[in-house]
């Protein structure tokens, strides 16, 4: 069986140099024999979370958008590469909406995740910290590159001028797949415990 990795872009600009980054990761990953998907949010609608908590019980949002196609198909890949600029010192509406909208009832946990964040100066450190907070609350598996995973740009496609953060991509991709593929040789077993529906944290035997 293949390694399926997902790429998706949080930038809401077409043609982006988020897109640009995962995409260069992708091309890596399908390098090294993996099935690879790309996502873009900017052609979708992802709203914002409204905390109805329905999803808790239903396993699903209840907003009639595009948002539980993109959390099945996040649901099906071994690996994930997520993407975002920096806006403001955090990620960008479109992943903030997806991250509130799945953070509750999406099961990820023991596959491998790995962010890139992409901004013209500062503020990327913060931001490239949030997309991290939400891939290890999620408990996924994050493999680090040879440097941390920005990249500066500001017009869409500039980014293809940071040769140092195309090759971290291109890093990152090979990781990704490389580290999925061993997991599903060998599962992480946490990806496999039963555990109820919008309770995240397990305190003894009881889940809070
Ligand atoms: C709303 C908004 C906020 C931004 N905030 C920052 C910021 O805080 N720091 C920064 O360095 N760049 C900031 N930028 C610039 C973008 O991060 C930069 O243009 C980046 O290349 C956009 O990536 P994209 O092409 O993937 O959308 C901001 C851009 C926008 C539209």
């Amino acid at each position: 069986m293949r390694t399926r990795i997902l790429g998706l872009s949080g930038s809401p600009r077409t043609s982006s140099n988020t897109a640009i980054l995962v995409e260069t990761a992708l091309e890596a990953a399908e390098r090294e024999g993996a099935k690879v998907e790309f996502i873009d949010l900017s052609a979708l609608k992802i709203l914002a979370c409204e905390h109805c908590c329905e999803c808790s019980k239903t396993g699903k949002c209840k907003l009639d958008d595009d948002l539980n196609k993109v959390a099945d198909t996040m649901k099906a890949a071994d690996g994930i590469i997520m993407g975002s600029p920096d806006h403001f010192a955090s990620v960008a509406t479109p992943l903030k909406n997806l991250m509130d909208r799945t953070g509750r009832f999406l099961h990820l946990e023991g596959k491998v995740a790995a962010g890139i964040v992409v901004g013209r100066r500062s503020g990327l450190d913060l931001a490239l910290s949030h997309l991290l907070f939400f891939l290890l609350v999620k408990e996924m598996i994050v493999p680090g590159a040879i440097y941390w995973p920005i990249g500066f740009a500001l017009n869409a496609g500039d980014i293809r001028g940071d040769t140092e953060a195309m090759a971290m991509a291109t890093q990152l991709g090979e990781r990704v797949t490389i580290l999925a593929a061993a997991i599903i040789r060998n599962p992480m077993p946490w990806a496999h415990e039963p555990r109820p529906l919008g309770q995240k944290v397990r305190f003894g035997d009881e889940w809070k």
